[in-house]
């Protein structure tokens, strides 16, 4: 059986994401990991933070503190976080790793051996004031191309466009500020991408199953000069993975690091390895993830990210790969993201503008932010959080549809038939009906989920939760009561099989409540998805205890909103 490899792009260590990031990567690849696992595949799970580079460097010269204290200080907290959101990862773990480093080390190693590395001599920011050059964000200016004031040396945020440092209008040193700046020469290691352009192209042929979004992307950046350029793939700076292990290859390279955009992907990879060493396992278990001579041949590799990402993942990283000459795993389907805008504009963390991780846990419990982030998926096109469609989404979808559902149900069996699921006579025509519905959307969601469209599979979970609702009240149990007691009781048999399946099929997106229920109701755990749904819907029959759930979602209330929907617009720039 097919096992299936799934990497959620690495967060950068700087701070504490937002739920545009999350939506981005971590939560919609914790959905498909936790529904691969339903089917009964094997899963690895991995993800890491993103720990080199200038903003982790920034990030803890404004906090006065050394980097490496830093990045320990913000692993622990990404992780907590992200345990908090309940995302499943089976390894969470760090680019800075010790595993990254040599894996690291080793790709240079093998693109210089077959001729993908060259050294160029290249010119620089140095600043006077602070007596080093200034690599990507350690500058900034006004883009060439849009005009932005304050594009960063790596990239415009406003048009997106990859810059040099060099490329800026007006350059300016983000550490002190000073425009006594000059250019000078230093030689860095560039990938030279263009020579794998063929390679590249033929593989990107052959995902025929690619999202437009993400083929698009590839192509553009195939077709154009700019996307294939060489890049450089070091840096003058302390923090990273050093080169300077191979001073007998790079003599000159003592100060330099490899470049944040070469290590992290690579540490997908390295990550697997750490959790290998971690639970003390043989390299084996590591490498048949990654190694297509040592089984990953039946491996189907699956990557999640925004859609800034997906070059890198679509050229760069591949061209590493290709170039190692190795045979290491390449990925089989990239699922990307369009933005998640907050009221109608960017999320700001310099503007304190929108709904960070950790705030957004302080408010509400995990599950209303995943369904409502997944519900709303950006993935066709930017979506927009607004407060007004987070209230009412939770409330009609989580509080109505099926808290009540469940509330309902276990209120009227408990208070008419006791603590036990009523004996009963055998489903009748209006209960096969259900089932054939349920049926029809249950499998609408696994085909859904299995082509990972997020958005889509939200519906049919919905239907699912409605057309229990509407079997209830089509049923009323509560008004044949007196007349008919015993298909009263097989009503709420039935109803209480409904709730056990939504708590199956609805763990991938809230996986708390679902545990929430199956514990109160004691429900035994599935550890496979049925086929279909016949005899699972006559899982729980005679005897069965239950009692009464306290009520599982709070619905919000106006003045909730419009109290956060002020606290959170942001400071005026
Ligand atoms: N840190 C990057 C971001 O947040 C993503 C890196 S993905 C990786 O945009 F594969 F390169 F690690
Ligand atoms: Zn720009």
């Amino acid at each position: 059986m097919e096992r299936i490899l799934i990497t959620s792009a690495l967060p950068y260590i700087n701070g504490v994401k937002h739920l545009g990031n999350l939506i981005g990567s971590q939560l919609p690849s914790d959905v498909y990991a936790r529904f691969m696992r339903s089917l009964g595949f094997e899963v690895m799970f991995i993800c890491a933070t993103d720990e080199h580079g200038t903003p982790a460097e920034l990030a803890a010269i404004s906090k006065n503190i050394p980097v490496k204290d830093f990045c320990e200080e913000m692993w622990s907290l990404q992780k907590k976080i992200a345990d908090n959101f309940h995302i499943s990862f089976d390894y969470f773990g760090r680019s800075s790793s010790q595993q990254n480093h040599q894996l690291t080390q080793h790709f240079a190693t093998k693109l210089w051996e077959n001729s993908f590395i060259e050294e160029v001599e290249e010119k620089q920011v140095y600043s006077l004031a602070d007596n080093r050059f200034l690599p990507d964000r350690y500058i900034t200016g006004t883009c060439p191309a849009c005009g932005y004031e304050k594009a960063r040396g790596d990239q415009c945020e406003l048009c997106t466009k990859q810059l040099e440092p060099t490329d800026l209008i007006n350059p300016k040193s983000t550490i002190s500020g000073s425009q006594s700046l000059e250019i000078r020469t230093t030689k860095n290691l560039f990938l030279k991408q263009s020579l794998l352009k063929e390679k590249l192209e033929k593989w990107i042929e052959t995902k025929e199953g690619w999202p437009v979004l993400t083929k698009s992307i590839a192509k553009k950046w195939l077709n154009t000069k700019e996307g294939l350029k060489d890049r450089g793939i070091t840096r003058d700076l302390s923090w990273g993975i050093p080169v300077k292990k191979y001073e007998d290859i790079w003599p000159g390279f003592e100060d330099k690091v490899f470049y944040v955009w070469f290590d992290a992907p690579i540490a997908y990879i390295a990550t697997t390895k750490e959790w290998s060493d971690k639970n003390k396992l043989p390299d084996t278990s590591w490498k048949r993830w990654w190694l297509t001579d040592e089984g990953a041949e039946n491996v189907s590799y699956v990557q999640f990210m925004a859609k800034d990402n997906i070059p890198f993942h679509t050229i760069s990283f591949p061209a590493t790969i290709f170039g190692s000459g190795e045979n290491w795993k390449q990925v089989d389907f990239i699922k990307g993201f369009n933005w998640l805008l907050y009221e109608g504009g960017k999320f700001s963390t310099s503007e304190q503008r929108g709904i960070f991780m950790d705030q957004a846990l302080d408010l509400y419990p995990a599950d209303y932010w995943r369904w409502w982030l997944l519900a709303n998926a950006p993935e066709s096109s930017d979506t927009d959080f607004t407060w007004e469609s987070f209230q009412s989404t939770i409330n009609k979808d989580l509080a109505d549809v099926l808290g009540n559902f469940i509330s309902r149900v276990a209120s009227f069996s408990v208070s008419k038939f006791g603590n036990v699921i009523p004996d009963t006579q055998i489903y009748g025509q209006l209960e096969k009906e259900t089932i054939k519905k349920l049926d029809y959307h249950y499998k609408c969601l696994k085909d859904l989920m299995q082509n990972i469209e997020i958005r889509k599979s939200c519906n049919a979970l919905r239907s699912i939760w409605v057309t229990g609702n509407e079997y209830l009240q089509k049923a009323a149990p509560w008004s044949i009561l007196k007349e008919n007691p015993e298909r009263s009781k097989m009503i709420i048999r039935f109803s209480l099989n409904l709730i056990n399946l939504y708590s199956l099929v609805s763990e991938p997106f809230i996986p708390f409540t679902c545990g929430k229920i199956r514990n109160h109701f004691q429900f035994s755990k599935v550890t496979k998805w049925p086929e279909n749904l016949d005899s699972f819907l006559n899982t729980l029959g005679d005897g069965h205890k239950i009692c009464v759930p306290d009520i599982l979602f709070q619905k919000i209330t106006d003045e909730e909103r419009i109290r956060y929907q002020q606290t959170f617009s942001g400071i005026s720039p």
